[in-house]
């Protein structure tokens, strides 16, 4: 009998070309680039190009694509009617993958992934893909409009997909710093291996199910405490210890009562989350360009982040990509319950990237378990119980 790994941790899940992560060098790569030259010269279109066809496209390539995905912004009547009858209470997340699951009802078609040469279908898994990158982000804006009671902002078709993001967020022309930081924040968050969320892609789509249905349960998984939402705790945390002369006594508090510091500590990385150095730069530069006029809560987190080195660097515990993207989308007018629909927008793209390499070759996940239940037993009729 094989040897049971509780949550498989180190049991290799499949064999990807997407992304590979060296956790001891803080070294992450999507598609073998260091994703610190995507967050310096990329886009997230680019990138999504990258992740999905394995390359860097060419400028014509390029172009099509985000032709595409501007053809692409508008959402149906019927699905806005839909999202107007949800309650305006619910999470994000609970409405979007509501609001993902039921595109495969208005956009049908998943039954030619059963024909034979389903997975060289590449039309139909480039135009699906397409279809959803470019409306999560539409829905997640709308809904911001919606569950305030207000008409969501129409997109508009001049605009990159993070200038278009934030644009029908907030209703707002985009801050270009700001809009370029959250082409950062994408092309971050965009793809990180096999975790949770892409291994319920892997599973859902290995039964040939509808893409749709297979980003929705990505999304279900994405939606737990312990996968996203890191983010949004941060910011908490920050707001909590309200001054940077405050931090030391706060996590000294936290750490004798053996609580964990938000957006410390990453499973993959025994040094710093090269995304988190990278989001730290941005927020520098945010800090400088905006002089004194800044959100005190950075120099808090600042703070935070001196005194967590001090006491958890010995364990391999430092800064991980939610510690400072938390405060940059908050910086952005984005509240924090949307922050981890932010990262499943991203993540789109990671998602529908492994979609495809799973249906190029595919074999049903069917793991086998270790019983542990009763032996063979008798039925006992209910009267002699
Ligand atoms: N704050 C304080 N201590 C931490 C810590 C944190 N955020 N993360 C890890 N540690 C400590 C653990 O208490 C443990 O200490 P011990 O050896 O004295 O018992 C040691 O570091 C090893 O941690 P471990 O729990 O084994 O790490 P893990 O790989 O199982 O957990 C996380 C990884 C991400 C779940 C964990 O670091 C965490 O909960 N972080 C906070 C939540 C967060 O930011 N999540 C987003 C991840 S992108």
């Amino acid at each position: 009998m094989s040897e049971y790994l509780p949550g498989l941790a180190g049991v290799p899940a499949t064999k990807s070309n997407i992304s590979d992560i060296d956790g001891e060098k803080g070294i992450l790569f999507y598609r073998g680039y260091p994703i610190e030259e995507l967050a310096q010269h990329s886009s997230f279109e680019e990138t999504t190009l990258l992740l999905l066809d394995g390359r860097l496209p060419t400028e014509q390539e390029l172009q099509n694509f985000h032709q595409q995905l501007v053809a692409n912004r508008t959402i149906k009547f019927h699905t806005r009617g839909m999202m107007k009858n949800l309650p305006p209470t619910g999470h994000p997340m609970e409405m979007l993958q509501t609001v993902v699951a039921s595109l495969s009802m208005f956009y049908p078609g998943s039954e030619c992934l059963t024909d034979d040469d389903a997975c060289n279908d590449l039309n139909y898994i480039h135009n699906t893909t397409v279809k959803i990158i470019a409306r999560i982000a539409c829905i997640v804006a709308m809904w911001e409009h919606i569950r305030n009671g207000y008409d969501p902002v129409a997109p508009r078709d001049d605009l990159s997909y993070a200038e278009n993001f934030l644009y029908m967020f907030t209703g707002k022309e985009p801050d270009p710093m700001l809009a370029r930081i959250m082409d950062v924040c994408l092309i971050l968050h965009a793809e990180h291996t096999i975790n949770a969320s892409t291994f319920a892609v892997l599973v859902n789509a290995s039964t040939l199910a509808n893409p749709y249905g297979v980003v929705a349960a990505a999304i279900g998984a994405l939606s737990g405490p312990l996968h996203g939402g890191a983010n949004q705790k941060v910011l908490q945390m920050l707001e909590e210890i309200g001054t940077p002369d405050k931090a030391e006594e706060y996590v000294d508090k936290r750490l004798a009562n053996k609580e964990v510091i938000w957006g410390m500590g990453h499973r993959e990385y025994s040094t710093k989350d090269p995304r988190a150095t990278i989001l730290q730069g941005l927020m520098d530069q945010f800090m400088e360009a905006r002089g004194g006029d800044i959100n005190p809560l950075f120099e808090v987190a600042k703070a935070v982040e001196v005194v967590c080195e001090d006491r958890l660097a010995k364990k391999g515990v430092y800064a991980n990509v939610d510690f400072y993207s938390g405060l940059l989308y908050a910086e952005m007018g984005i509240p924090a319950d949307q922050f981890t629909t932010i990262f499943a927008i991203a993540r789109s793209a990671g998602w529908l990237a492994h979609w495809r390499e799973q249906l190029a070759d595919n074999r049903i996940f069917r793991p086998t378990q270790v019983y542990i239940g009763e032996p063979q037993r008798k039925y006992v009729t209910i009267n002699k119980r």
